[in-house]
């Protein structure tokens, strides 16, 4: 195991990534219409990242063992789509959930943040997803402290799922982050309490649960990246990046359009 610890000065390389990543989602935020494409989104995204905060769209080309190399610059996830959703010409209609996932590489630092929008009217089941995945996110942040251990986390967002009736998906998990995408450890989001690595101050982790609104069942589409519930059902994700503190955390993907934390955060 080879967990980074950042040191003050990566702490703030990491910060300004982590805000750079907010703001492509602050400014997408206001095209997610009926009737947008997802190519759309991915360029208005890339040109965004690339001409004005001069960073990189880090999924671009991106190439894990196995895969082949991801061919945008976002991934747009949408209904049934848990997770690597791959832009396309088809426009978005009333009604779909799309999660929309960033990773901006600024001076070598990654920040990595998704977000659930809801196409024009969203019906209840799908409004209900998408803010019990908020609000799973949330309860596994809540859990990072120096001296938590990653079970605690994985714990935390997986009773709180599973009581309202969601699944949560085992296949993917979120990540140590930093000079690398993908670092050491994953981030499980189902897991038992004090179990797994303790967590310590500087470490930089994302917690990014994808739950389902029916089983947790998962298979691969057809272009080789876009994962997809096997039973159809809607799934839904949202992700910050967030540093380990003495005391807490501090979630680093933050900028002026982050949603506000649920109100049991500071209750
Ligand atoms: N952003 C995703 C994550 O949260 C990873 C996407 S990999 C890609 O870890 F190649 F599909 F972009
Ligand atoms: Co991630
Ligand atoms: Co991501």
């Amino acid at each position: 195991m080879t967990i980074t610890i950042k040191s003050a000065a990566d702490i703030e390389g990491m910060r300004v990534a982590g805000r750079l990543t907010s703001e492509v989602l602050d400014m997408l935020a206001e095209h997610v219409k009926p009737g947008v494409t997802t190519n759309e989104l991915d360029k208005l995204a890339h040109d965004l990242i690339v001409y004005e905060q001069k960073a990189i769209p880090a999924p671009l080309n991106y190439a894990p063992p196995g895969h082949k190399p991801y061919p945008k610059s976002i991934c747009t996830s949408i209904n049934h789509q848990v997770c690597h959703g791959i832009p396309n010409d088809k426009p978005l209609k009333n009604g779909d959930i799309v999660n929309l996932d960033i990773t901006v590489i600024k001076d070598g630092w990654h920040g990595d943040s998704s977000r659930m929008f809801i196409v024009g009217e969203g019906s209840i089941a799908a409004k209900r997803l998408c803010q019990l995945t908020y609000e799973a996110m949330w309860k596994g942040i809540m859990q990072v402290h120096a001296g938590a251990r990653l079970g605690d986390i994985g714990h935390a967002i997986q009773t709180f799922a599973e009581n309202n009736g969601l699944s949560v998906v085992r296949e993917f998990c979120g990540h140590g982050i930093g000079h690398g995408f993908h670092e050491e450890p994953q981030v499980l989001h189902y897991g038992r309490p004090g179990t797994l690595e303790e967590l310590k101050a500087g470490m930089t982790i994302t917690i990014e649960p994808m739950l389902n609104a029916g089983r947790r069942e998962i298979k691969e589409g057809p272009d080789g990246w876009a994962i997809v519930t096997k039973d159809r059902s809607l799934s839904a994700q949202w992700e910050h990046t967030v540093l380990v503190t003495e005391t807490g955390y501090e979630v680093l993907t933050l900028s002026a359009g982050t949603p506000a934390p649920p109100a049991f955060v500071n209750a």
